[in-house]
């Protein structure tokens, strides 16, 4: 572990943060990771050595080139999600960006036009698909939440002969912990429904094969695994691909645009390379790509014990904090890579407590975030409202946590 750790000081150089003279403790991965030299290497080569027109616009060898390197990231993340081809890989700017794309694509046929969302919904999913039920154009369904997840039998009695589209998080960014969506998935499928699985979450941490987790699409973000931001990939199988019909459009995604007799039409290209409208971020694909061929070399499983340890280290430690109080079960916690905690002592306040985790400690700046994440389905549903969230990336140690600890005893200590 300790060989790890010194890598990956080297690969995250803004661990090495300071402000105003404090050492940054960094707690926040579950909203962006900390960025990877090697990916940052990989984008400026790129932007530098290769910006060149790129999407088959052109036909000059530069733009081949781009090309080939633009379909070489495709396969890597084809690779790093479980996906059968590298076809199946649309890039987007991020998770958001994917669902949006998905959903505006997304064939509602007939009398199926509900969608099946778990409580767990991040808003780049759920508020998508609430605008989409204002206009009138689907039924939104929740599952109920149960012991911080979705509730398999409740989620059984809203499958029906209507449901177009299951829509899950894999690992939720406020409760933590992962769902396995495999038996949800099944039970869509016996219904006749789709299902998108948020990996935003459950990515940076877990290995992950897309088939088996019941996925007909999917989405994450690069940037929450050490990529750059503004990159990203949705997943969808080939036999769906071909059905959705083409909700962001624009150059690069036509075959032919033609005349009619009471206008013009336009017939777009199969496959991925009909939902990447615009000049791509060929530079951000390569960086992602690089990202993940970094992960993939320290390992998956590798990264997934190294996160379980601080989590269930931050369990044991705060189960005896009197001042805040861990939310959901240890078993559920330990599989995901972040802890929530509420304030349980009189007077507690997140928004002192952050100005205090900023301003107030000796030596330090921790970084983590409080509220509702926005997850605002999940703290609705469940009535919870204010989540400390300590969120772990392969970074961090368990001196990232005692900085935290020894940060909320000092301020309980000031609560009277
Ligand atoms: C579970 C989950 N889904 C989706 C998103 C949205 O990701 P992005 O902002 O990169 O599009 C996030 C971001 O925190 C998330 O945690």
């Amino acid at each position: 572990m300790k060989k790890m750790n010194t890598a990956f000081e080297k690969e995250f150089p803004a661990l090495g943060s300071n402000f105003g003279g404090k050492k940054l403790v960094y707690l926040d991965s579950a909203c962006t990771a900390l960025k990877m030299r090697t990916a940052a290497a990989a984008h400026s080569e790129f932007l530098l050595e290769s910006g060149f027109c790129g999407g088959r616009r052109s036909a000059h060898l530069p733009a081949v080139a781009v090309e080939e390197a633009f379909f070489e990231a495709r396969r890597t993340v084809a690779g790093f999600i479980g996906a059968a081809r590298a076809e199946e890989i649309i890039f987007t700017a991020g998770t958001t960006d994917a669902f949006n794309l998905f959903l505006s694509s997304f064939p509602f046929e007939g009398s199926r036009k509900e969608v099946i969302v778990s409580p767990l919904e991040h808003n780049a999913v759920f508020l998508p698909l609430l605008n989409m039920s204002k206009r009138g154009g689907i039924r939104l369904r929740v599952i109920p939440l149960r012991n911080w997840a979705p509730d398999l039998s409740a989620y059984r009695k809203l499958l029906s002969a209507k449901t177009a589209l299951v829509c899950l998080n894999r690992a939720s960014n406020i409760f933590g912990g992962v769902t396995d969506t495999a038996p949800f998935a099944r039970l869509a499928r016996e219904a006749g429904a789709k299902v998108f699985l948020d990996e935003a979450q459950y990515l940076p941490t877990h290995a992950e094969n897309v088939r088996s987790a019941g996925a007909d699409a999917c989405a994450f973000s690069g940037h929450k695994l050490g990529a750059p931001f503004g990159t990203g990939a949705l997943y969808v199988e080939r036999s769906l691909m071909e059905r959705l019909v083409h909700g962001k459009v624009g150059g690069g995604t036509v075959r032919e645009v033609s005349r009619t007799p009471g206008g013009f039409c336009a017939e777009y290209l199969s496959g991925y390379q009909g939902f990447e409208p615009g000049v791509q971020n060929y530079a951000g694909a390569v960086a992602l790509a690089a990202a993940i061929n970094a992960l993939s070399k320290t390992g998956m499983p590798a990264i997934r014990t190294r996160v379980e340890e601080l989590v269930s280290y931050g369990l044991k430690k705060f189960s005896r904090a009197k001042a805040v109080r861990v939310v959901g079960d240890r078993t559920r916690l330990k599989l995901g890579s972040i802890i929530p905690l509420v304030p349980a002592a009189p007077g507690f306040s997140t928004v002192d407590f952050n100005l205090y985790l900023n301003h107030g400690v000796r030596g330090r700046v921790i970084a983590l975030r409080t509220g509702r994440h926005c997850a605002d389905l999940a703290a609705l549903t469940s009535g919870t409202d204010d989540i400390i969230r300590l969120s772990f990336f392969v970074y961090n140690s368990r001196a990232d946590i005692d900085a935290f600890a020894e940060a909320l005893e000092e301020y309980a200590s000031c609560l009277g």
